[in-house]
């Protein structure tokens, strides 16, 4: 999970009464377990006869905020559908930092991810894994956010679904598209190409998913590496019918303001990213509207509407967060290694469509791979720093060394020596 700005947006469901935070970002369930200034409720242990410690202590860390707590299992019963006691891996949170946020109603996160997420170890079972084996469902949720062109407030998304086992036909129209996983850890997938109001970017299209691609429901806007970040914002300053822009607006540090009875909407483009589709010689591509994307957050007075930008750069990922999800029905198909998109019948602004999907497209104009074969996960970080460590290990000991072998060969300096350059360039002439 990432949370990017003071506003974020989330999914809410019900369990013993606290909102939980939907993550396909990251792989561990965990609660409150004690009262926090900044949470409304918690999850007492103590009040829970089936709750078991496992007196393990585990630190999560997203990309902002962190929390430490314990280990347990408990027993869960499902809502909806779902019949039947379950248990499952659950932390306490003890302590966190900007984790829980002022104003924030959420008391909890349900990480969604592989295990290879979870901490402390791989072998914590994540909640769907849980679930999976011992509900005997289909192993493949569905998730529907909602609030594609209403006002972000501090407390969250306008709704949305989690559908555990299976796909809901209700929640989406037309037809699904599925691109596949390319590593079981976060959902990784392939980004080909970007088109800005149907623009190629034009970009090598590794720079797409350098270091990775991800789709993450817990970051709030739709993050690009720095590289592509800088081509889009200015693609979108070119196409934009706007005549200038302060640079804070696109760094999400200052919001744009205009009249209530006019809509920006009109003078953004439309955002294209293309998918490798299952047959890897075809793609498609899901395009956001500026619906998505420019997202009123603020009045001012009785007639100022102000907007955020809703995409943001990244040091080492591209995220297909919020705000692109809300665009889509997406599937994680865990069973078949796919994730797949379909348009999403809440993702309107005024009646129209504010997403759409189409394909196939011809994979001819783009490499064959696009996600570089090194990829830099923990393990390969690891192995890195520990050869960088014993590098300077062995730099300090021939320093060490050097210092200690009695300076033979310095040349002692006399009086007689002290030449500037020039006279010692004359002298070597004369010999
Ligand atoms: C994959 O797509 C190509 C190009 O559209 C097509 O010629 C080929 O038959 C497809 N392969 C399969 C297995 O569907």
């Amino acid at each position: 999970m990432q949370i990017t700005s003071p506003f974020f947006s989330f999914l809410f469901f019900f369990f013993w009464q606290l909102n939980i935070l939907v993550d396909t970002g990251s792989s561990n369930f965990a609660v409150a377990g004690v009262p926090d200034p900044d949470v409304t409720s918690y999850f007492n242990p103590e009040l829970s006869s089936t709750y078991r410690s496992q007196g393990i202590e585990v630190t999560v860390k997203y990309s902002q905020g962190s929390w430490t707590g314990v280990l347990g299992t408990d027993v869960i019963t499902m809502p909806k559908g779902l019949y039947g006691s379950y248990t499952i891996n659950i932390a306490t949170i003890l302590e966190s930092e900007n984790f829980f946020l002022p104003g924030v109603k959420w008391h909890g996160i349900l990480g969604l991810a592989y295990d290879a997420l979870a901490k402390p170890s791989s072998s914590v079972e994540t909640f769907f894994d849980s679930l999976v084996k011992q509900a005997k469902i289909p192993n493949i949720f569905s998730l529907q956010m909602c609030g594609a062109g209403l006002p972000v407030s501090g407390s969250g998304t306008n709704g949305g679904s989690l559908v555990l086992g299976g796909i809901e036909p209700s929640l989406y129209t037309g037809d699904i598209w599925y691109t596949p996983i390319k590593e079981e850890w976060y959902y990784q997938v392939e980004i080909l190409k970007l088109e800005v109001g149907g623009q190629n970017l034009q970009l090598d299209c590794r720079e797409y998913n350098a270091d990775k691609a991800i789709v993450d429901s817990g970051t709030t806007l739709l993050r690009l590496p720095e590289k592509v970040f800088s081509a889009v914002v200015q693609a979108i300053a070119r196409t934009s019918l706007i005549q200038e822009f302060s640079s804070e607006f696109w760094t999400g540090t200052q919001l744009a303001c205009w009249d209530r009875s006019e809509k920006p909407w009109s003078l953004f483009p439309k955002l294209s990213i293309y998918l490798r589709d299952e047959n890897s010689s075809r793609s498609f591509r899901i395009s956001i509207l500026p619906q998505l994307y420019i997202q009123p957050i603020l009045v001012i007075g009785d007639n100022l509407q102000c907007y955020r930008f809703g995409i943001s750069s990244s040091t080492n990922a591209l995220v297909i967060g919020a705000t692109v999800m809300e665009g889509f029905y997406v599937i994680f198909d865990r069973a078949q290694r796919r994730v797949g998109f379909a348009v999403s019948p809440c993702a309107e602004a005024d009646g129209a469509p504010v997403s759409e999907i189409e394909g196939p497209f011809t994979t001819a104009d783009v490499a064959s791979n696009c996600v570089s074969s090194v990829s830099f996960h923990e393990p390969v970080l690891w192995i890195a720093s520990y050869a960088l460590m014993s590098l300077c290990g062995i730099i300090l000991l021939v320093l060490i060394v050097l210092l200690l072998i009695p300076p033979r060969c310095q040349h002692r300096y006399t009086d007689n020596d002290v030449v500037n350059d020039e006279s010692s360039l004359v002298r070597h002439r004369w010999k």
